[in-house]
C-alpha cells in the first residue's frame, strides 16, 4: 500500500508503537540540513561558524547529533544551556543570547565556561562584567545591534524594527559606545564583536543581504570611530521554510553559500576585516524534518464546515492560533486517494483559535484515520504546552527504516510530580 513513510519507517507503525500524538523526526534530514549549512558556509577570507538556534527543537538527542557535525549552539535561558550540558556539546561553541538572562543565568553560563554571551543591552552589559570579575571568570561576547532592516514575515516574529525589544538600535550610538567602553575597561570580558538577527521565518534573500550590508557599514564606522578591527560578526538566523506547496525558499546550503560571498564583497568595498563569520539557522536545520502523527477522532459538519478532531492540537503547536501559520497534511494511510472534500483540522484543547489547519483538501476521513503534518519540526515540540493538562507528546528519531525514542510522552504522574 502507498503510504508516507518517515526516515523508512510508515505512519502506522510509528504510532502503533508510540502512541499518538506524535513528534517525528526525520534523522537523515536533519544531517543533510547540517552537512548542507556547514559545507556551504565556508570562506578562505574569514573563520566560519554554524550555530544552531536551539529554540526550535532541544533535546539531547538532537544536540549530540549537530556536535558531532561540528555544529554551535545558540541558548537563550538557562534549560536550554543546562540541555547542552547534558549532552556533553563543547562549551565554547555556546552563545548565550537573550534579553533579560538572570543573575543566576549568567553565574551557571560563567561557571560552564561558556564561548559567548550575546549581550542585548547596557544594563546586562554591567551585570556581567559586575559578576564576571566576582567569579574571576573570562569570557567572549558579542553586543546584539538592531539593524532597523524590516523583512517580510508576521509582526510577531520581527525582531528588527526600531523599537524591538531585543539589542540595541544602530542609531543609538551613545549606548553602544557604552557597552564598548566598559568592556575595555573589563579585565574578564572581551568583546569579540557585533550580533544581528532580523526575524524568523523570512523567505526572500534580499532582506538577510540588506541587513549583512547594513552590519558591514557598521563594522566600518566601529573601526573609525573606535578602531575596532578584524571582529567577529553573528548574522543571526532566520532562514524561511516550506510549510505549504506556495512557499519557495532558498535551501539553507545555497543561502549559506550566498551570504558568505555577499559578506566576502561587502567587507573587501568597504576595507574592513572581520576575524569570523557566524550563522544560527534554527527553523531550517529541524522544520522540515519534523512531522506530526494525530489520530482522527471526531468529526462534524457545522454550518460549511467539516470539522476533523484530532487527539492533540494548540497544545503541541500553537503555531497556527498564534500567527495563523498555515500547514499541509496528508491521511497516511489513504496516500493515493483523491483529495475530494474540504476538511478544517481541530485539536481538542478548550479554545475556539485551536485550530491546526483553517482549511484543506483531503480524501473522505474517517474517525481512526491517522492525519499527519508536514514541517512541524521546528517550534512545535518547544512550544507546546499543558494547557487542559494534556501531556506532551512524545518524539522519535526515525532513520533507515527504524525509529527510536528520544523523548518520552509526559504522563499525568510527570504533570503531577511538581505539586506540592
Ligand atoms: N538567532 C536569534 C537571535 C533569534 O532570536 C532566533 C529566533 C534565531 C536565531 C533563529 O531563528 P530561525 O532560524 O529559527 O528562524 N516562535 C516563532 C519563531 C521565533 C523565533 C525567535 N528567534 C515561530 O514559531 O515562528
Amino acid at each position: 500500500m502507498e503510504t508516507l513513510r518517515i526516515g523508512g519507517v510508515d505512519c502506522r507503525s510509528l504510532a502503533d508503537e508510540f502512541g499518538t500524538p506524535l513528534y517525528v523526526y526525520d534523522e537523515a534530514k536533519i544531517m543533510k540540513q547540517a552537512d548542507d549549512a556547514v559545507l556551504n558556509f565556508s570562506s578562505d577570507k574569514f573563520d566560519t561558524e554554524v550555530v544552531y538556534a536551539s529554540k526550535a527543537f532541544s533535546s539531547v538527542a538532537l544536540f549530540k547529533l549537530l556536535a558531532a557535525q561540528g555544529i554551535g549552539f545558540d541558548v537563550v535561558s538557562g534549560g536550554e544551556l543546562y540541555c547542552a550540558m547534558k549532552a556533553g556539546v563543547g562549551m565554547d561553541k555556546v552563545y548565550f543570547h537573550g534579553n533579560n538572562k538572570s543573575d543566576q543565568e549568567i553565574e551557571m553560563a560563567l561557571d560552564a565556561g561558556i564561548g559567548y554571551f550575546v549581550i542585548d543591552n547596557v544594563m546586562e552589559c554591567n551585570r556581567l562584567v559586575g559578576l564576571a570579575e566576582k567569579r574571576k571568570r573570562s569570557t567572549k561576547v558579542l553586543l546584539r545591534i538592531n539593524p532597523g532592516i524590516s523583512a517580510h514575515t508576521h509582526e510577531y516574529i520581527m525582531t528588527s524594527k526600531p523599537d524591538s525589544k531585543f539589542g540595541i538600535y544602530i542609531e543609538n550610538k551613545e549606548h553602544i559606545y557604552n557597552v564598548i567602553d566598559t568592556l575595555k575597561e573589563s579585565p574578564y570580558i572581551r568583546l569579540a564583536g557585533f550580533h544581528s538577527h532580523i526575524g524568523s521565518q523570512i523567505i526572500d534573500a534580499e532582506s538577510f543581504e540588506k541587513a549583512l550590508g547594513t552590519m558591514i557599514e557598521f563594522l566600518a564606522e566601529m573601526k573609525r570611530s573606535k578602531g575596532l578591527d578584524n571582529l567577529e560578526l553573528s548574522i543571526g538566523g532566520g532562514f524561511g521554510i516550506k510549510y505549504v506547496a506556495e512557499d519557495d525558499p532558498v535551501p539553507l546550503g545555497q543561502m549559506c553559500a550566498n551570504l558568505v560571498r555577499y559578506a566576502e564583497e561587502a567587507l573587501k568595498k568597504s576595507g574592513v576585516t572581520i576575524s569570523k563569520l557566524i550563522t544560527e539557522p534554527g527553523r531550517a536545520m529541524v522544520g522540515e524534518a519534523g512531522y506530526t502523527i494525530y489520530t482522527i477522532g471526531d468529526m462534524k459538519k457545522s454550518g460549511d464546515k467539516n470539522y476533523i478532531f484530532v487527539d492533540g492540537g494548540m497544545s503541541d503547536n500553537i503555531r497556527h492560533a498564534l500567527y495563523d501559520a498555515e500547514y499541509t497534511c496528508v491521511l497516511p494511510e489513504k496516500f493515493s486517494k483523491e483529495s475530494q472534500i474540504s476538511y478544517c483540522i481541530a485539536g481538542k484543547n478548550c479554545e475556539s483559535g485551536d485550530i491546526l489547519i483553517a482549511d484543506i483538501m483531503l480524501p473522505e476521513a474517517e474517525t481512526g484515520d491517522l492525519l499527519t503534518i508536514y514541517s512541524t519540526g521546528a517550534y512545535g515540540y518547544s512550544m507546546a504546552s499543558n494547557y487542559n493538562r494534556l501531556g506532551r507528546p512524545a518524539v522519535v528519531f526515525a532513520r533507515d527504516g527504524k525509529a527510536r525514542l528520544i523523548i518520552k510522552r509526559e504522563t499525568y504522574e510527570d504533570q503531577y510530580r511538581l505539586e506540592v
